[in-house]
């Protein structure tokens, strides 16, 4: 599927630009002004239709629309060359997504101690075989506690303490030779109490105060509150914050200092659309849009996934294929998988919007499968999850440094007939141990009431059930295999959490307690274990088992997977409940969450011969009309001999 008008269409005999739009293009050299003229005829009507819709009413529509086009052309006209070439050979090959890429995540203070350290971690992330790197937030943060650096106070600015701003385009520089995209979290949603705006705000200013949501009596806070969730019910219950100068609440949605955004005020849209160019233009190649569910605020809504969002969305997609088209949007919406199709432009008002999104139910799915030993809800979400545009990837993981949410697979619990919140509340108290295993070590994160299920914070092994002493790590480590080979099968792209790949363990009771905040997050965010990755290429080791576990799943993923383009999923038959099989341009995937050993009737799913790689890359046959025997926890990749 693709959508109408993303590829190049013809010229406008007329173009019915603003006047802005004539000049900038009049001022600029004329090549780029030529490349800009197709992709502005291509852009403009999607952009002015999104931006109307959102904005039209508003008074002075017309020059709001001029300037945000104009700001966009002035950043095309000020990228530097290596990025317009970038954008341009991205442009003739949109697929280049679908090449089999493996993602990274990080703190960077965590990973390297600042933007410098990342760069000379370069050879370790190539070693990996990574090609796209996700730094969570980097950019002036407020003071601590700031959330992970997700309250952010200045979108011009990097973190001093990770570094200058000529770091950032000189790690871009550095990973972009490396063949490796940098993706920066693009915090949206809100800003610090801290930055620029929040401060104008209190101290008043009108402009200011219309960047943020307002209520001005308990009552209207109650009537909105009765309507939402909560996202932190421990640690930052209800979604308002009095503020004091202003004698009133201020919406937020996280902590009391994340202050959310007022999307409604095209200015806060302006700003943010600049924001986002200038990093494109730093270098920055892929966004994590942060919390994007929440952008929109409707008055008697639990404010989630409302349909504003994409045109916003939609909007900040056209400017950047207007002005750094070779630029990734990323949702990270992390709702039931029904919610999420409008994130990639298939809702009701379809169009270009996030190439990629993070498919959690299909990871908190993969957990429960392991913690229930039968796959069911891995199979139900699959079975809801749609095959996306051409061009646009789910984002595949097993851990990232928020905690496992467990609510997004209700829809898909509740349709298969079982009781979701027991099934889920079983699994939240399994990996933290209190389960009839006594062995998963992780912890419940708060829920807001009886009836929500605790998240789940851990490292994976942790919550596989490593022993903290590390002996006997095999179960551990076929459950945390397990669940990689699931996410380089079904994704187009995986992503592995800082650690994983060395086998971290959760972070230990003294460094918890001595760090800021009681976020209960902070149990798998380990600082990178140096002494770890020095033993990464020992296979006796628990880094380097790990290590090689990972790296041995890329290289079956490009040797056995066709890449190239999005990935088309089918579900095969499978009798035993533990056994997931699935089947992907003719290749099956063979996945085990029972304990003990099954048995895959190959002959049902394949026709003829099957091959696939050992642990030392070499090509094995299989032969179909035996029994496959598949060990408990195992992954098995199959694939028709190549022609
Ligand atoms: C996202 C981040 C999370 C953060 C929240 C608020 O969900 O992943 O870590 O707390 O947004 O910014």
């Amino acid at each position: 599927m693709s959508f109408d008008g993303a590829t190049a269409s013809p010229l406008p005999v007329d173009p019915c630009w603003p006047a802005g739009v004539q000049a900038a293009l009049a001022a600029m050299p004329p090549a780029r002004a030529a490349a800009l003229r197709p992709r502005l005829a291509r852009e403009f009507p999607r952009l002015h239709d999104r931006l109307q819709r959102l904005y039209g009413r508003q008074p002075g529509f017309d020059a709001f629309l001029d300037g945000v086009l104009c700001q966009a052309l002035r950043c095309a006209a000020e990228r530097e060359p290596a990025l317009w070439q970038l954008d341009l050979d991205r442009e003739r090959q949109p697929e280049w997504l679908h090449a089999g890429l493996l993602g990274y995540c990080a703190y960077v203070d965590k990973f390297a101690g600042s933007l410098c350290g990342v760069a000379q971690r370069v050879p370790y992330l190539q070693e990996l075989g990574v090609r796209y790197l996700h730094l969570l937030p980097f950019l002036k943060a407020g003071s601590p506690p700031n959330d992970g650096g997700f309250a952010v106070a200045s979108f011009e600015a990097v973190e001093p303490a990770l570094g200058t701003q000529a770091d950032l385009p000189a790690l871009c520089r550095t990973l972009r030779a490396a063949g490796i995209s940098l993706c920066s979290d693009f915090v949206l949603n809100h800003v610090s109490h801290e930055h620029p705006w929040a401060q104008a705000a209190l101290a008043g200013d009108p402009a200011y105060l219309d960047y943020f949501h307002w209520r001005d009596s308990a009552e209207a806070v109650a009537a909105q509150e009765r309507h939402l969730g909560q996202v932190f019910p421990g640690t930052a219950p209800g979604n308002f914050t009095w503020v004091e100068a202003r004698q009133a609440w201020v919406w937020t949605t996280f902590y009391p200092y994340q202050w959310d955004l007022n999307y409604a005020n095209p200015a806060v849209f302006a700003e943010i659309a600049a924001a986002l160019l200038k990093l494109a233009n730093q270098g920055v190649e892929a966004f994590r849009l942060d919390s994007t569910g929440y952008l929109w605020k409707r008055e008697g809504s639990n404010c989630l996934n409302q349909p504003e969002i994409h045109l916003i969305l939609q909007a900040l997609r056209a400017l950047c294929a207007l002005a750094a088209p070779g630029v990734v949007l990323k949702a990270e919406a992390i709702m039931p998988t029904r919610e999420l199709p409008p994130y990639f432009g298939l809702g009701p008002q379809p169009g270009p919007e996030c190439q990629v999104a993070y498919h959690a139910s299909l990871m908190a799915a993969a957990w429960l499968a392991l913690a229930e030993g039968e796959a069911s809800a891995v199979r139900e979400v699959l079975r809801h999850t749609p095959d996306l545009p051409e061009g646009c990837l789910w984002l595949s993981y097993v851990r990232c440094h928020d905690d496992i949410g467990w609510n997004v697979l209700r829809p898909e619990l509740s349709a298969l007939g079982s009781e979701p919140v027991a099934r889920l509340a079983r699994a939240s108290r399994h990996y933290a141990g209190q389960g009839p295993d006594p062995r998963p070590r992780g912890r419940a994160f708060q829920a807001a009431d009886e009836h929500a299920v605790h998240g789940t914070n851990g490292m994976t092994l942790a919550l596989a059930g490593l022993p903290p002493d590390g002996r006997d790590p095999e179960p551990a480590l076929a459950r945390m295999q397990l669940l990689h080979a699931l996410s380089f099968f079904v994704g187009g792209l995986p992503l592995i959490y800082m650690g994983e790949e060395l086998g971290q363990d959760n972070v230990g009771e003294a460094e918890l307690q001595a760090r800021q905040g009681p976020d209960g997050r902070e149990l798998h965010r380990p600082a990178f274990d140096a002494a770890a990755a020095a033993r990464r290429h020992d296979p006796q080791h628990l880094a380097g088992r790990c290590f090689a576990m990972l790296r041995r799943l890329q290289r079956d993923r490009l040797a056995l997977l066709p890449q190239g383009r999005p990935v088309r999923l089918r579900l095969l038959p499978a009798e035993a409940p533990g056994l997931l099989a699935l089947a992907r341009d003719g290749v099956i995937g063979l996945f085990n969450f029972g304990e003990t050993a099954c048995t895959a009737d190959l002959r049902t799913l394949a026709q003829g011969p099957l091959q696939t790689l050992d642990a030392e890359g070499r090509m094995l046959t299989v032969d179909p009309q035996q029994p496959l025997t598949l060990p408990g926890h195992a992954a098995l990749w199959l694939r028709p001999p190549a022609a």
